[in-house]
């Protein structure tokens, strides 16, 4: 047996697209790797907005009965022939995490080596498994725009898990952020070196109080029709202006990017820096605050609360 156990997992997979009610905890077989795979007992199982979005929206009507859930971490327990993590080496009983995973709401699962870290020690697994969904998606985001030392930035959702992710980068870059947040976590915003303003009627205006010349760079995690405004207002350069919520149809009218990890060229970018982003937070240098954990088979609790008023904080299921 591959997996120190019967082979068996418990998997939640949606067999078709829908709401949370189409969620279901299943027992599936655990594959035993084959060659370039590897067999991780999971730890903890990281929790984003994406997870049901995907679902709800259901994109790829092909692609159904769907496992649920992006990134895990947990413990080697069985590798393929010749194969090594894409950290290099690899053994089992080696504490890793893993991105981009289909399927990582489970107790056990097979996956491409080349997706699986070794986990930095002084990260919990509850951390690891909820860094790098949020730190690929903000380091693609100031990638794309092209964001410089000395520039300004103005980061929509300031307060959310990517927007942690953005405040965090772009202070080691020398990015000045202005963020927008609820007051009640202007802290957060604050914490990470950015400036907090509020988001709702006139933020215009709260803006450039700030940044009376504009911004040099818009970067959006909330989608709303004001953020978009705002940003289009403020921005120098719309080119220099992404969104990772609007639709296509959206970016097209208003000429700015919008970029999403099923996108061949986002997925390239955000795969080549994973690692990269590990050694950040292993260093101390990238924080990721897990909110709440919750069994994996309350799952659903779990995804109710992700979807109302925001925990401050990342989400994980503990299997
Ligand atoms: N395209 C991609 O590749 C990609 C990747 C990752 C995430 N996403 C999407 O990006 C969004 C953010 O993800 P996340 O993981 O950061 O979510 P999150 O942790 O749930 O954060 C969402 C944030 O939105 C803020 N917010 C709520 N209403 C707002 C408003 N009217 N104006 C401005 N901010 C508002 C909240 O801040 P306050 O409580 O302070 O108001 C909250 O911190 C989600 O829609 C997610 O699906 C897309």
């Amino acid at each position: 047996m591959p997996c120190g156990s019967d082979g068996m997992s418990r998997q939640w997979i949606a067999r078709h697209p829908g709401g949370l009610d189409v969620f279901e905890l299943v027992d599936v077989d655990v594959r035993p790797p084959g060659a370039g795979e590897v067999s991780v007992r999971v730890r903890a199982a990281g929790m984003n907005p994406a997870d049901a979005k995907h679902i709800r929206e259901g994109r790829v009507p092909d692609d159904f009965p769907r496992p649920v859930g992006y990134e895990v971490s947990g413990v080697v327990t069985a590798l393929g022939p010749d194969t090594e993590l894409a950290s290099g080496g690899g053994a089992v009983g080696d504490e890793v995490l893993a991105f981009r995973v289909r399927g990582g709401w489970a107790d056990e699962l097979t996956l491409p080596a080349r997706d699986v870290f070794a986990k930095p020690p002084s990260l919990s697994f509850e951390q690891a498994a909820t860094l790098l969904l949020a730190a690929t998606t903000a380091a693609e985001m100031l990638h794309v725009t092209g964001a410089r030392r000395g520039e300004t930035a103005l980061v929509h959702a300031a307060s959310g898990a990517v927007g942690v992710m953005l405040l965090q980068l772009a202070a080691h870059r020398g990015i000045r952020v202005i963020g927008t947040a609820s007051p009640a976590r202007f802290d957060v915003v604050r914490r990470y070196g950015g400036e907090p303003v509020a988001h709702g009627a006139a933020l215009e205006a709260r803006v450039r109080d700030l940044a009376p010349a504009g911004v040099d760079v818009a970067l959006d995690g909330v989608g709303t029709e004001e953020a978009l405004a705002v940003s289009l207002a403020v921005v120098h350069d719309p080119d220099r202006m992404v969104s990772i919520v609007a639709s296509a149809a959206q970016a097209d009218a208003g000429g700015y990017r919008r970029i999403g990890g099923a996108m061949p060229e986002s997925k390239a970018y955000r795969d080549s820096v994973r690692e990269g982003l590990v050694a950040l937070a292993g260093e101390g240098r990238l924080e990721v605050t897990v909110a709440a954990t919750y069994p994996l088979e309350e799952a659903l609790v779990a995804a109710e609360a992700l979807e109302g008023k925001h925990p401050g904080g990342k989400l994980v299921l503990l299997p």
